[in-house]
């Protein structure tokens, strides 16, 4: 199955609650949540209250993408906030294994992501451990950037790791840069769940999920 996740960081936060459920209505079935602390990426987003709060306006999937330094600090708070799936940075986190475990004794969907300059071999020992695979095709911090084309190759690698391992269920998302130009290449090297934040919030968004929904069908 292949799944949209729009990216809530382009979208207009004075209206957050009521965006979030437009694109939900719209067909996306998950919903993509980026919290970033200023230190792990340049930026600061949001936390687990504003997660928890927009929890009320939907029942999509809530895919929590944590840009922080040493996350098993936090996990907690963002399974309480509403999150279904808590993926966390191989490059962030101290023991990564124990990480992951923490993740699922919370009783959610475990995602483990690496940015631009790690290589996907590093995730080999942790794939059966996890149910989902974040490759960032830009680096992490910023909505808007474009896309990193040597992220293809890097799709490639673990979607054939993952079938090595017969790993069938195993999902592999991809962030940044995606859109309608790019989507169906993304898709072709194994990819099964696409974020997209700029082309979903800038402009129509029911009529940008819709189209980028027609492409992954
Ligand atoms: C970047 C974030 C992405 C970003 C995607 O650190 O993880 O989710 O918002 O935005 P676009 O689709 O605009 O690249
Ligand atoms: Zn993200």
């Amino acid at each position: 199955m292949n799944y949209l996740a729009p990216s809530v960081l382009s979208a207009d936060f004075s209206t957050l609650g009521n965006d979030i459920a437009t694109v939900a209505t719209a067909g996306a079935p998950i919903i993509h949540l980026d919290v970033m602390d200023g230190k792990f990426v340049p930026n600061i987003s949001f936390g687990a209250p504003v997660i928890s709060s927009v929890r009320k306006v939907t029942d999509a999937i809530f895919d929590v993408h944590l840009m922080i330094e040493e996350p098993s600090r936090y996990l907690e708070d963002f399974s309480k906030a509403g999150a279904d799936i808590i993926t966390v940075h191989y490059e962030a986190c101290q023991d990564v294994a124990a990480t992951l475990m923490q993740i699922r004794e919370l009783g959610v969907k475990v995602g483990l992501s690496i940015s631009p300059d790690t290589p996907a071999d590093v995730l080999k020992p942790f794939l059966s451990q996890v149910d989902m695979i974040l490759i960032m095709s830009v680096y992490p911090g910023f909505g808007g950037q474009k896309f990193i084309d040597a992220s293809i190759d890097k799709i490639k690698v673990v979607r054939d790791m993952a079938d090595e391992l017969e790993l069938n269920g195993l999902w592999i998302e991809v962030d940044g840069g995606i859109g309608a130009d790019n989507i169906v290449s993304v898709m072709e090297a194994g990819a099964n769940v696409f974020v997209a934040g700029s082309a979903v919030f800038k402009g129509d968004m029911v009529a940008n999920v819709k189209a980028l929904n027609a492409k992954i069908q």
